[in-house]
């Protein structure tokens, strides 16, 4: 992958970001490396990559369960497969996310893939990432969101809500309330201010660690395929933490349950 595709973001599309807390455009890396990250992708939901140490589950279900899984999902895939570091992706989403997140230094990258099945593959119900997220500190950071299949509303394209990223975290609770699903959801939430995002195999969405987001059931005959990254730059400590109960309750669960993972 030595190529690469120079990208560079108007001051009019920094500006949308700011003021709505998403962009959207059109192409982030190139046709060829779309096939060549594919045959990544699809070996890593294969091989449930990393599931002994708790790097892929189910978000939409139960952890552990060994039902249909209906929004897999795999953390950290660059860990195994360093190569994804050099990808012209990882390399346009650090440059550009360091743009709109205004840092002179580097930023921080962290990767997940999460996998929509055709025809039944889950919807990820309405949240703020920051709700996952360490309540010891400000984040500073959004999420790059590439699709390697094209995408529309039906599939599972991204959805914002416009300027919701000006607001604090809402308060957000398990998926079917149940704390060993991994997934949250906020009730919280307009859907009728959703703005969707279709894309084309490539293409990227950046949203703010805040942005309202959601991504609908996949029905149609396509898988959705989505390689995220999480672009971060230096955190500030929190006088006191934030207060976010949901993610004590799935520790606790977790535990009750026996379940142990590296990472939470
Ligand atoms: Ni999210």
């Amino acid at each position: 992958m030595a190529e690469m595709l120079n990208i560079d973001l108007t001051d009019e599309q920094k500006y949308f970001y700011r003021q709505n807390g998403f962009l959207s455009i059109p192409r982030i890396t190139t046709g060829e490396e779309i096939d060549w990250l594919k045959t990544i992708y699809d070996k890593v939901f294969a091989d449930r990559t990393g599931e002994e140490k708790g790097f892929f589950y189910d978000l939409a279900g139960p952890r552990g369960h060994d039902g249909r899984n209906e929004l897999p999902q795999a953390l950290g895939p660059d860990i195994s497969i360093p190569e994804l570091r050099e990808s012209i992706y990882y390399k346009n989403a650090k440059r550009l996310s360091s743009q709109l997140l205004t840092l002179d230094q580097e930023v921080h990258v962290g990767g997940h893939m999460i996998y929509k099945p055709a025809k039944y593959g889950a919807e990820t119900p309405w949240h703020q990432d920051e709700a996952y997220w360490d309540p010891e500190v400000f984040s500073n950071g959004l999420s790059v969101w590439m699709p390697l299949d094209s995408v529309m509303k039906e599939s599972g394209c991204m959805q914002f809500i416009p300027g919701s990223h000006k607001g604090d975290v809402k308060w957000h609770r398990h998926i079917d309330d149940n704390p060993l699903v991994h997934g949250l959801v906020t009730d919280d939430v307009d859907p009728s201010e959703a703005i969707a995002c279709p894309l084309p195999a490539g293409g990227a969405t950046f949203h703010h660690t805040r942005t309202l987001h959601y991504t609908a059931p996949n029905t149609t005959d396509n898988p959705r395929r989505a390689y995220i990254l999480v672009c971060s730059g230096p955190e500030e400590k929190r006088d006191k933490p934030a207060y976010r109960p949901w993610q004590d309750e799935e520790r606790q669960a977790m535990k009750a349950a026996k379940i142990d993972v590296e990472y939470l």
